[in-house]
């Protein structure tokens, strides 16, 4: 079963009275464990195509499914109760809470599913090489830093499906790079499906699908 599905997507912007037709007909599959990436330039659809992929926006018309689950038809309650439990998110800022040790960020989704466990919290910083920034407030640490704990809280519920939204656009080429890297090397590891989306084509390597976003439809390159 596929473990993410988007069936004909469409998503239209009013504003002034003028319709931007930003999605026209998207259409994806992703089965268990795969890495797909979609490239496209600043302002193609990326963003939009990845909030309705997360149920944090509605479709103008199609379906989205994670696993069974008819995303595009559950409440907002249900979608997050969901999202919490299949869904890994990274975005461009890393969202880590100021207040919290670097080891207590990566067990937040543990706190909204009732599954605090530290030692799955300090494997994954064992993982992406911060074992010994886990008592760091996040204003310690680097750019780079700060995203490979981001990537780090995204895997901790074992979700079926991580996506992510550029999340290197933050950083130099250099720890772009690695944390690319990281990020596609511990999904799999992990057993996550992956659907990154970003406008750095230089960027991606290592995946088993990649599409580019032309004019609202996805196109695979
Ligand atoms: N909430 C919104 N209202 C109106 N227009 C929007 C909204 N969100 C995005 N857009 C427009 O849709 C287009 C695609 O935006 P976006 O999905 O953010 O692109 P990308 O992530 O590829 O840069 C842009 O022209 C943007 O201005
Ligand atoms: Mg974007």
């Amino acid at each position: 079963m596929a473990v993410l599905r988007a069936i004909d997507l469409h998503r239209t912007f009013y504003s002034a009275g003028e319709a931007l037709r930003v999605l026209k007909g998207v259409t994806l599959a992703l089965e268990p464990a795969q890495v797909a990436a979609v490239l496209g330039p600043s302002g193609s659809g990326k963003s939009t195509l990845l909030h309705l992929l997360a149920g944090l926006e509605r479709p103008s018309s199609g379906e989205v499914y994670w696993l069974k689950q008819p995303v595009h038809a559950l409440s907002q309650e249900m979608l997050a109760a969901l999202r919490a439990k299949h869904l890994g998110l990274v975005f461009q800022q890393h969202y880590l809470l100021a207040d919290l040790s670097v080891h207590d960020n990566v067990m937040l989704p543990g706190r909204i599913s009732g599954q605090l466990d530290p030692e799955r919290a300090s494997s994954l910083l064992w993982q992406v090489g911060l074992q010994d920034r886990a008592h760091y407030l996040p204003n310690k640490l680097s750019g780079g830093e700060r995203q490979r704990v981001a990537v780090a809280r995204a895997l901790y519920n074992r979700p079926a499906l991580l996506l992510a939204d550029e999340p290197t656009g933050s950083l130099d080429r250099h720890n772009a790079r690695a944390v690319f890297q990281l990020l596609v090397t511990l999904a799999r590891h992990e057993g996550s499906a992956v659907l990154l989306v970003t406008h750095d084509e230089g960027l991606v390597s290592d995946v088993d699908e990649r599409y580019h976003l032309l004019d609202g439809q996805l196109v695979a390159a």
